[in-house]
């Protein structure tokens, strides 16, 4: 396990901006304003890379459109975490042969997850011919030369090589419209829970220095972000690879003291390095939004020895209950996986009873899927799938009913809400600092700001409210 990080330098990023100028140069010559379409699969963290994959394309000169349909640049973000996620880029990406023939200038990339597994690389340039363009995460910053290559060359690329991971600050990032901002403040993930295929691709942790997080930061604040989300795998060993100085904690307490008016969110914490200190240090800013998102997986002892998790469940439920005293009012969620490798029904009921204890507000859950190359795909699983489908039912309707109850104590209250955008001849749609869903009676005149909401209904998925004075 290689910890060397490589800094993308000055030097490397200005060679890049370089491609981007020549491209631009490119399409003025030939009078065309070039279209780009990007898709984006999986989770927060590929979100906020297709930003800077969109960010990167506007640097070339292209305008970024709606649908692949037409569009010059075509680029696919994808997701590796479960097979479905991987199917589902297959088949769309199947389907783009038939755009391109109606366009076939069209350049058409896949990059993201999937890619940093060799043998879809493999396929992608054995079996997907209309593909031209291949780049793995690490590779992301290297677009706009891959870009280059394939428009003035007409040959397929592929950057797929295994790099020891690389932060590269200063790339151009193209925002989703509205009040949210993502901010990566690590990569990769050094866990290596016996599931999960995300170290295999994304590389080995690595943190950006605090002096660029901050930065950041401080610029969408003062661009009027309202809700800016901390983004890394782990997000709670941040600075563990930085040489001490500073932690997660320490972070969060710099961040907090960024003037303006914005709730900070971070994503994703694991058990065995939230820590009471973390804890402490939301109880202790208003700003640090009282929502945690605390995967435990298992209720299971054993399982969670075999998932390689490092927690019990009585260490999980502790934290959980040291968290919900020094933050009070919380809201919670995690993941769970049913169904892993060799779990008997005992032990899906040890998770059963998890959920019962801790009362989740919400639970993503999901049924395991074998990943190629990762230690649990090589254990025996003898439970049939329509016994772990039967499972994750039972599981998600006793979450169901606890997010209904826990959604039906909203009901009387006036709480502030960040309101995000309006459903089509409908309410507005808003979430509360713990991230609940609230549709929303009020004006337009609201959409983008805080307001406070009395809340006068309730379902097992969002509230409903009127705004308030
Ligand atoms: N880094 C985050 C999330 C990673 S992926 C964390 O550790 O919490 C998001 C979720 O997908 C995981 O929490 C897990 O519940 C689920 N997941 C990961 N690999 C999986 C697999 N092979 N099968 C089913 N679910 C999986
Ligand atoms: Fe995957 Fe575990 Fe890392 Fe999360 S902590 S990304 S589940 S290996
Ligand atoms: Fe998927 Fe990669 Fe995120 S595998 S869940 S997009 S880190």
């Amino acid at each position: 396990m290689e910890a060397k990080t490589t800094a993308v330098t000055p030097e490397q990023w200005r060679a890049q901006e370089d491609c981007c100028a020549r491209l631009r140069a490119y399409w003025q010559e030939r009078g065309t304003v070039p279209a780009a379409y990007v898709e984006t699969y999986g989770c927060q963290q590929n979100e906020a890379d297709s930003e800077r994959i969109a960010g990167m394309l506007e640097r070339c000169g292209y305008i970024l459109q709606e649908e692949a349909e037409g569009a010059d640049a075509v680029v696919v973000n994808t997701c590796a975490v479960r097979e479905h996620a991987e199917q589902r880029v297959f088949g769309n990406v199947g389907a783009m042969v038939h755009g391109k023939r109606r366009h076939p200038g069209q350049k058409i990339f896949l990059c993201g997850c999937m890619m940093g597994q060799p043998h879809v690389a493999r396929k992608i340039q054995d079996s997907y011919r209309h593909v031209d363009g291949v780049f793995s995460t690490h590779h992301l910053w290297r677009f706009p030369e891959l870009l280059w290559e394939t428009v003035t060359t007409g040959k397929r690329v592929f950057a797929t090589e295994d790099a020891a991971g690389s932060i590269a600050e200063g790339l151009p990032v193209r925002r989703a419209p509205g009040p949210r901002a993502w901010v990566s403040v690590m990569y990769g993930c050094n866990n290596f829970c016996s599931y999960c295929i995300v170290p295999y691709v994304r590389g080995r942790e690595r943190s950006r220095k605090p002096e660029a997080v901050i930065d950041e930061v401080r610029a969408l604040a003062e661009q009027g972000y309202r809700d800016i989300t901390l983004l890394g795998q782990n997000v709670n060993s941040y600075g563990k690879d930085l040489g001490g100085g500073i932690d997660f904690s320490g972070l969060l307490e710099e961040l907090a003291a960024i003037p303006g008016d914005f709730w900070l969110h971070f994503l994703t914490s694991h058990p065995k390095d939230a820590s009471a200190r973390l804890f402490d240090t939301m109880g202790r800013h208003e700003r640090l939004a009282g929502q945690l998102h605390l995967p435990f997986q298992s209720g299971s002892d054993r399982v969670l020895q075999a998932m390689n998790r490092r927690y019990t469940a009585a260490e999980y439920l502790a934290l959980v209950e040291y968290a919900r005293a020094a933050k009070p009012g919380l809201v919670l969620t995690a993941d769970v996986i049913v169904g892993f490798p060799g779990e008997t029904e005992a032990e899906f009921e040890d998770t059963m009873r998890l959920v019962e204890r801790v009362r989740f507000d919400a639970l993503f859950t999901f049924i395991y899927s074998p990943r190629k190359g990762t230690p649990a795909a090589g254990l025996p699983d003898p439970v049939p799938r329509a016994e772990k489908i039967a499972w994750f039912d039972r599981l998600c309707a006793l979450q169901n009913r606890i997010s209904g109850e826990k959604h039906a104590e909203y009901v009387g209250k006036t709480v502030r809400v960040l309101v995000d955008g309006r459903e089509e001849n409908g309410p507005l749609t808003a979430r509360t600092e713990g991230g609940r869903l609230v549709r929303l009676t009020g004006p337009d005149s609201l959409i983008g700001n805080f307001a406070q909401a009395k809340i006068t209904g309730s379902s097992t998925w969002s509230l409903l409210g009127e705004a308030a004075e």
